[in-house]
């Protein structure tokens, strides 16, 4: 069906923070092209806000601040939504209004789109209309539409991703200038890369959710986040770092999914990732996206996951492609809608490689002793390191080959026991060598 252009498209925005001023500023400068580009003018009408006397940057005085939600969401001359105010509630009951009174919605709001997707994107389909997210994940790295559309020929087997910025810029720092975990965080924050309660970002639950999205495109199914295993950074020390540099590896915080005949493989955890990895080149606050298709082989995206312009880059070609659909008359086209939840691995029946790092007395047979507890569990070894720390302490690191993770854990237990074994200071996964 081909309806007439409208030659003025509406926008609200609900938040006019970080995202929505980037929005605003992107959709004044590039005023010009993005007519050019969508044939109509793009306003934004109205901005809901918490406290509309705030000072704020780059406001354009013809765009009308407001605490009432509904004037925003229910006002007809609005074509399009835009949430960049986060949180669940009370963006979900917003986007669902919105719905209802015939707007296309547009967010970055990972959080929402991972707990309440399947049911915002009913919504739609039921109001027969879109909901755009690809600022919700990776900011401005182009990720859902090319997993969505570009890469629909393919059978994707797996991706891997560093997909939070904060803790990659964390591990940067204690990795290049050897800084401890506390300092490295409190630099995170100072520049804006950490927020003043990081939890989420450090525990892996952002990351969770963002994994939540892009599984579930990737793989076709609806992704729970609590089937997603997360495990934290703040156990890292620069002792690890300095040990898997010697071993030829990078420590990162990484974002699995895989798809395999038992099902689906999700998890956060830090992870030795192999300085020749793509992925062990990816420093600081940027994100990427390691992705292999049966058509396409190995593809990585890379560039900056969050901040004002690059996320709101995301959000603005998201309208620009509601405006062509609402030209076109293309209403609803969710595939997402499609999908069915996939049977998910439990993480004991995985199959991993660790690096461990332990403290035992100094004292000869302790090696022989730790060697034989893991091949009893059928774990092998691959690389050892052993370095005497003083008169009556050795440290022993070493990594495993690729073990049963339930295995593994039973083996480690009855290390524990051992007496001539002090502590097992840290086990980090180990991604494996391509
Ligand atoms: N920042 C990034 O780099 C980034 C990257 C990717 C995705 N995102 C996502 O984008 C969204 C927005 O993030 P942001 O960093 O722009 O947030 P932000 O700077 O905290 O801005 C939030 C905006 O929403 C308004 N707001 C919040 N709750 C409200 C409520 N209940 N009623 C009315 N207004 C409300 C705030 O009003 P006031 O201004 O009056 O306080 C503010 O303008 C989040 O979902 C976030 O996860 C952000």
């Amino acid at each position: 069906m081909m309806t007439s252009r409208k030659s003025v498209i509406n926008i609200g925005l609900l938040g006019l923070g970080t995202v929505g001023t980037g929005v605003m500023q992107i959709l004044a400068k590039n005023r010009a092209d993005i007519a050019a580009k969508t044939g109509s003018e793009l306003k934004i009408t109205k901005a809901l806000v918490r406290d509309p006397s705030k000072t704020r940057p780059h406001l354009d005085p013809a765009v009308e601040l407001t605490t009432d939600a509904s004037s925003v969401l229910t006002d007809p001359a609005i074509d399009i939504i835009v949430e960049v105010m986060g949180g669940i509630e009370p963006a979900r009951q917003y986007i669902a209004t919105a719905l209802e009174h015939g707007k296309h919605v547009v967010t970055a709001n990972k959080d929402l789109m991972a707990l309440c997707g399947y049911e915002l994107f009913s919504a739609a389909q039921e109001h027969n209309k879109n909901i755009y997210y690809e600022a919700s994940v990776g900011g401005g790295i182009p990720l859902i539409r090319p997993i969505k559309h570009c890469l629909a020929a393919n059978r994707i087997r797996s991706i891997m991703g560093i997909i939070n910025g904060t803790t990659n810029y964390i591990l940067t720092q204690m990795t290049a200038a050897k800084k401890d975990f506390q300092d490295a965080l409190a630099e995170a924050q100072a520049k804006g890369f950490a927020e003043a309660d990081p939890k989420n970002d450090l525990e892996g639950r952002d990351a969770a959710y963002k994994l939540a999205i892009l599984a579930s495109l990737a793989f076709q199914s609806v992704v729970n986040v609590d089937d997603i295993a997360t495990e934290s950074i703040v156990e890292m020390s620069v002792r690890d770092i300095m040990y898997a540099d010697e071993l030829g590896f990078v420590i990162k915080l990484l974002a699995i999914g895989e798809e395999t005949q038992e099902g689906l493989k999700l998890r956060v955890h830090p992870t030795l990732v192999p300085k020749d990895h793509p992925l062990a080149s990816v420093h600081n606050e940027f994100n990427a996206l390691f992705l292999v298709g049966d058509a396409v082989g190995e593809l990585m995206f890379f560039g900056r996951g969050a901040g004002s312009l690059p996320t709101a880059s995301a959000v603005v070609a998201d309208v620009i492609e509601a405006v062509h659909n609402i030209h076109h008359g293309i209403e609803n086209h969710a595939i997402e809608m499609t999908f069915a939840a996939k049977p998910v691995v439990p993480m004991s029946r995985s199959r991993s490689k660790f690096y461990v790092r332990l403290k035992a007395k100094d004292q000869p047979g302790v090696f022989g002793s730790v060697a034989t507890v893991f091949g009893d569990a059928q774990v092998s070894l691959d690389m050892i390191l052993q370095t005497r720390r003083d008169v009556n302490l050795a440290e022993i690191v070493l990594v495993t080959h690729e073990v049963v993770e339930h295995n593994f854990y039973q083996a480690l237990e009855r290390i524990k026991q051992l007496d001539s074994i002090r502590n097992i200071s840290n086990v980090i996964r180990v991604l494996e060598r391509g």
